[in-house]
């Protein structure tokens, strides 16, 4: 290990977006507060910042904040109800939440774009190495990601990003990185990125998916970035930056992730993360696969 590096401690949550992809249900309620089986998307976020060792996690939110601010608080009104039912199964629940982490938010303002959000932590995360989840991208709690880029980000320093192989046809959906191997089966070295590139143009079929292990220099690349696709200012062009100089704030690494990943912001995937957990669960997957099956057979 590297010991240069202070133990990676922050994480930072972008969760200001606008959600137009999920409209009307995003037109009061913030994406991230959607239910996946019976819990809000974001919680199984900040569980997964939690179980990588994490636990001060910054939340970047925008308009409609206030349920993602009440979901991670405690609620005494409730707490009490089922405390004289003497439900302690629910209370639990209801407790989960709130005793999670360290939870701290700011507000974005205008939407500027994942890079403009991202900028928005610099002054909670100071001068150390952090980490992004992207609040509406939940990786599946039993394929650990972040744990493997936070080891990977402090045996080699610099920042780690996420990839994961798409079919070409979809890669005008990502940011695309160009990579040379490395001696780890499951690491690469970053030396170019374009965000959505068409296919023709895309350097590789590697997807930057929502982790990020970062280094503080990109605060300083993210103050002079203009805005670019969209007229957002793009993570993707600033990391675009620290990897093709490596003098400041050191390499671009890349985890290839090849575990069970939901874009919860995009219905179809969204769909698919509720069917897969649900039939996983203990306490629902019984019944609900029977179901499924027979609804399956009927439909076919
Ligand atoms: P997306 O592009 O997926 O989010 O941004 P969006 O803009 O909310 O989605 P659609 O396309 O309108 O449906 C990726 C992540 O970056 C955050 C989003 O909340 C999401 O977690 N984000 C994006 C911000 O926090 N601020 C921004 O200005 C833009």
């Amino acid at each position: 290990m590297t010991q240069s590096h202070p133990r990676i401690s922050k994480a930072v949550i972008p969760a200001a977006g606008l959600g137009t992809r999920f409209l009307p249900a995003t037109k009061a309620t913030p994406k991230e507060m959607l239910p996946v089986v019976d819990k809000p998307a974001i919680q199984y976020v900040v569980e997964e910042a939690v179980s990588a060792g994490l636990d001060d996690v910054l939340m970047i939110t925008g308009r409609n904040k206030r349920p993602l601010e009440d979901h991670f608080d405690r609620n005494y009104e409730l707490e009490s109800a089922l405390q004289k039912k003497g439900d302690a199964g629910r209370l639990a629940k209801v407790q989960e939440s709130s005793d999670l982490a360290t939870m701290h938010y700011v507000r974005q303002g205008d939407p500027r774009g994942l890079g403009h959000a991202v900028l928005c932590a610099a002054p909670h995360v100071g001068h150390e190495p952090f980490a992004v989840l992207l609040g509406d991208d939940l990786i599946d709690p039993r394929d650990p990601l972040l744990a493997r880029m936070v080891e990977v980000q402090e045996q080699r320093g610099g920042s780690v990003i996420a990839l994961m192989e798409v079919a070409p046809e979809q890669i005008h959906l990502y940011g695309c990185a160009a990579v040379d191997p490395t001696d780890d089966a499951d690491v690469v070295k970053v030396h170019d990125l374009v965000e959505k590139p068409a296919a023709a143009d895309a350097p590789s079929n590697y997807a930057i998916i929502g982790r990020y292990v970062l280094d503080p220099h990109i605060f300083d690349i993210l103050r002079k970035t203009e805005p670019g696709r969209g007229n957002e200012i793009q993570l993707t062009d600033a990391l675009q930056q620290l990897a093709a100089d490596e003098k400041v704030g050191g390499p671009v690494h890349g985890v290839v992730f090849k575990g069970r990943r939901y874009d919860t912001g995009d219905r179809g995937d969204y769909l698919r993360a509720i069917v897969r957990l649900a039939c996983e669960r203990e306490d629902l997957g019984p019944d609900f696969r029977t179901w499924l099956r027979s609804y399956v057979a009927e439909e076919m």
